[in-house]
């Protein structure tokens, strides 16, 4: 049986704690195979934020499955529940005042969606679209090279869904940009003025 649970509003409110930061905190979501970019480009898209004054943190996929999603696997039921937690957590953020990036491949159109609907205009979600081709030559983490010789299955782009994406604001493809001139673009995307 369900427990009764009663949502407790406390003096302190989020807008206070966004004035206290002096910004509108917002959250920047990345989705896109691995090897895509995404962890690269959140993380030079945050220190650009930084320099300006922002006040961020980064959600990164391996980092959160290392420690508060760690009991989770990559069965499609287990990718849902990562992307919703982390959704949560990134809740949390927007409320204690911060911007919030999370780069996580977030495979299914239905999250992207429910993400969208959760937090409508507080957030972006931006598509990687660098060809797979391509992120299986970057291999970062040696998993494209790991589901070749057969000692990983379910690898996504492979042998596991990345659904059509219609729910993301912003397409992006690393292939030919550094992740400076693509923080920088995305920096003007968002804030409609380029970065100086
Ligand atoms: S998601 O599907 O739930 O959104 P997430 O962004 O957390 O994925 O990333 C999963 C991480 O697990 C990847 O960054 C990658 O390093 C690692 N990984 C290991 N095996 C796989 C696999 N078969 N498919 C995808 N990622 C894998």
């Amino acid at each position: 049986m369900k427990h009764p649970l009663f949502s407790h509003h406390h003096p302190v409110t989020p807008e206070m704690r966004a004035a206290r930061n002096r910004q509108k905190p917002f959250i920047i979501w990345f989705t896109g195979l691995s090897g895509s970019g995404k962890s690269t480009l959140a993380g030079q898209l945050e220190l650009l934020l930084h320099e300006k004054g922002f006040r961020t943190f980064l959600l990164d996929g391996d980092n959160v499955r290392l420690g508060l999603n760690g009991d989770l696997g990559l069965s499609p039921a287990d990718r849902r529940e990562n992307i919703r937690r982390v959704g949560e957590v990134a809740k949390l953020f927007l409320d204690a005042g911060i911007t919030v990036l999370c780069a996580f491949i977030t495979p299914y159109e239905k999250e992207r969606r429910a993400l969208k609907e959760k937090f409508g205009e507080r957030i972006t979600i931006i598509h990687l679209t660098t060809p797979l081709e391509l992120c299986r030559q970057r291999d970062p983490k040696g998993l494209y090279a790991d589901w070749q010789k057969g000692r990983i299955k379910g690898l996504t782009g492979l042998d596991a869904p990345f659904e059509h994406s219609e729910s993301t604001d912003v397409q992006l493809d690393t292939s030919t940009i550094t992740a400076d001139e693509g923080a920088r673009s995305l920096f003007e995307r968002l804030f409609g003025q380029p970065h100086c």
